[in-house]
């Protein structure tokens, strides 16, 4: 029986086939057209009035108080409202309470603006609503996903034009795949290598099919580890976990006074495995671009122990893989080209729409490791893309990076790591020259951290004991967790927080304000002023002042200033 959805009879809105038909096939009639097309301007422009006209991260209202608005948990029977109304109350009602990512002013994590093309790239992808999973959904797309898949792999390997032509368009190899996002591609890394470490043998299936029990005993181990540093995205951690192997078996390596995995101690944990015995490293990872502090590993000298150790070396390039992009400061990944696989993320410094990651294997068969085959699609010998991925049906995210790429060009993302980099070491500078602040972790990249440490208490604590040491610190982190807080809520602009185990505190969390630098409209003034609004709220708080924190606005002192 045909029921009525959408339609609109009398003044109330009620369930009409009729209207299904419209909204399923197409507008009716050169009026509904028109309609549409209003829809979308309303969509591109009223957002965009949103973006442009709140500097600010977000209105000042507790998640509390919204939360109040969202408690209905019925689905009505009949319908609400119009696409024009849901499309009006998105952009006054909820659009103002969401996060305003693209401010210049928000520079605590890794997203941010995105070229205005992207919103068109996903509206594309969205109308054509291909399925990559097969052939039979995406055709001509899937053969696209090949071709930019190769182009990366191009970036990150350059193994030449002749190995290039043998796999582009393959159909039994592949050179990576697209994936979710980047905790999904580190995972998709890990399981690679896992199956690689047990592979099948006489009386053994392989890993993939017998599972972790017979798989230890058939290679005579109790255990199976992966090497990171304490730096390492807690996705690799997670990816212990699903895997199997415990996520207690992804042993954190610390670090040197750069934040990059201490290559000594690295070495040191590989015999206390080896001469402990019936452990097996699955893999080593090199991390290029922390999340927390943007420092990359020695990629060339984890590469050297891994191949003399035959372990699989993965980097998680998510964050810092596109400055590869960048004549200038690509030496700064120099190694990654000798990795087994690469994850970098598409929505972080590709600047594409969430959701795309990406993983890339040197050895255009590894991927076989973790192949499935189903009787409906991706059959043995086809090209279908879901033979080799974690996901199932998946959006041609490929599509959007394939044309970005063609925007852009190497050039043009060069200029947006170029800023990032150069941005984060000048407001690095300025961090250094400001009496009542304290530079963290120098930029590597474009992420560095800081924390407000005021001048009287950098004498307290420099003439200090161990102990005045200890207890300045707990003040510091009260103090920046309080400014980084009140700078949240205030809504003008927005540092992330983060504490991590400090060289000089080996018991202790420290306390850091985290700066991301990706948006090209960041500007040292505006880092400035951040900077001016924190030592501000720092100030009010020290003098009991705290309570009028929402009437510092950023704008009106930098105007103030001229
Ligand atoms: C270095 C690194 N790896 C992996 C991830 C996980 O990526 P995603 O959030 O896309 O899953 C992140 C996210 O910030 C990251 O910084």
């Amino acid at each position: 029986m045909k029921k009525r959805i959408l339609g609109q009879e009398k003044s109330q809105l009620v369930a009409d086939w009729h209207a299904l038909e419209r909204v399923f096939i197409r507008p009716e009639n050169e009026a509904t057209r028109v309609t549409l097309v209003k829809y979308m301007e309303q969509i591109l422009f009223g957002l965009h009035e949103f973006l442009n006209k709140n500097v600010g991260i977000t209105e000042e209202i507790s998640l509390k108080e919204l939360a109040k608005h969202f408690t209905d948990t019925r689905i009505g029977k009949d319908p609400e409202k119009k696409l024009k109304d849901v499309i009006t109350d998105i952009i006054k009602e909820i659009a103002p309470h969401a996060v305003n990512v693209a401010s210049p002013y928000f520079v605590g994590h890794m997203t941010s603006a995105i070229p205005f093309f992207m919103v068109h790239l996903k509206t594309i992808v969205s109308a054509l609503n291909q399925n990559v999973v097969k052939l039979e959904t995406s055709k001509v797309v899937s053969v696209i996903e090949k071709q930019v898949i190769a182009k990366i792999h191009r970036l990150i390997y350059n193994m030449g034009e002749e190995f290039y032509q043998a796999h582009v368009q393959n159909t039994t190899t592949s050179l990576g795949c697209f994936t979710e996002g980047g905790t999904a591609a580190n995972l998709t890394a890990l399981w690679v290598a896992r199956n690689a470490a047990f592979p099948p043998k006489q009386g053994f299936r392989g890993i993939e099919a017998e599972g972790i029990a017979q798989a230890f005993k058939a290679y005579d181990v109790d255990r199976a580890v992966v090497l990171v540093s304490i730096r390492a995205h807690y996705s690799l951690k997670k990816s212990g976990g699903i895997l199997g192997i415990g996520n207690q078996n992804v042993i954190a390596v610390d670090v040197d006074e750069r934040n990059k995995i201490n290559i000594d101690l690295l070495r040191q944990e590989i015999d206390r495995i080896e001469t402990s015995g019936r452990t097996r490293i699955i893999a080593i990872v090199g991390i290029a671009g922390s999340t927390e502090t943007g420092s990359v590993d020695p990629l060339e000298e984890i590469s050297a122990i891994c191949r003399k150790k035959k372990i699989h070396f993965h980097v998680d390039a998510a964050w810092g893989g596109p400055t590869l992009m960048s004549e200038k400061y690509k030496h700064l990944l120099k190694g990654i080209e000798l990795a087994d696989s690469v994850t970098i993320d598409g929505h972080k410094q590709f600047y594409m729409p969430m959701s795309c990651g990406m993983l890339y294997f040197q050895d255009p068969s590894i991927m076989d490791l973790m192949a499935y085959h189903a009787s409906y699609i991706i059959r043995p010998g086809s090209v279908d893309l879901g033979i080799k991925t974690f996901s199932g049906s998946r959006e041609a995210n490929s599509l959007i990076l394939d044309s970005a790429l063609k925007i852009m060009g190497t050039r043009g993302y060069a200029l947006l790591i170029e800023h990032g980099i150069d941005v984060a070491a000048e407001f690095a500078s300025e961090i250094e020259k400001r009496e009542n602040f304290e530079l963290v972790t120098r930029p590597e990249l474009n992420i560095l951290t800081y924390r407000v440490f005021p001048k009287s208490l950098k004498e307290a604590y420099e003439a200090g004991t161990d102990e005045i040491k200890k207890a300045v610190n707990e003040r510091l982190n009260e103090i920046n967790r309080i400014v980084q807080q009140a700078q949240r809520e205030s809504g003008n602009s927005f540092v992330s927080r983060t504490a991590f185990k400090m060289k000089g505190f080996p018991e202790e969390q420290v306390v850091v304000l985290r700066s991301v630098i990706m948006n090209p409209m960041t500007t040292i003034a505006i880092l400035k002023a951040i900077l001016d609004e924190q030592e501000k709220i720092y100030l009010d708080w020290e003098s009991g002042k705290l309570k009028n924190k929402g009437r510092f606005r950023i704008a009106d002192e930098m105007e103030k200033k001229g």
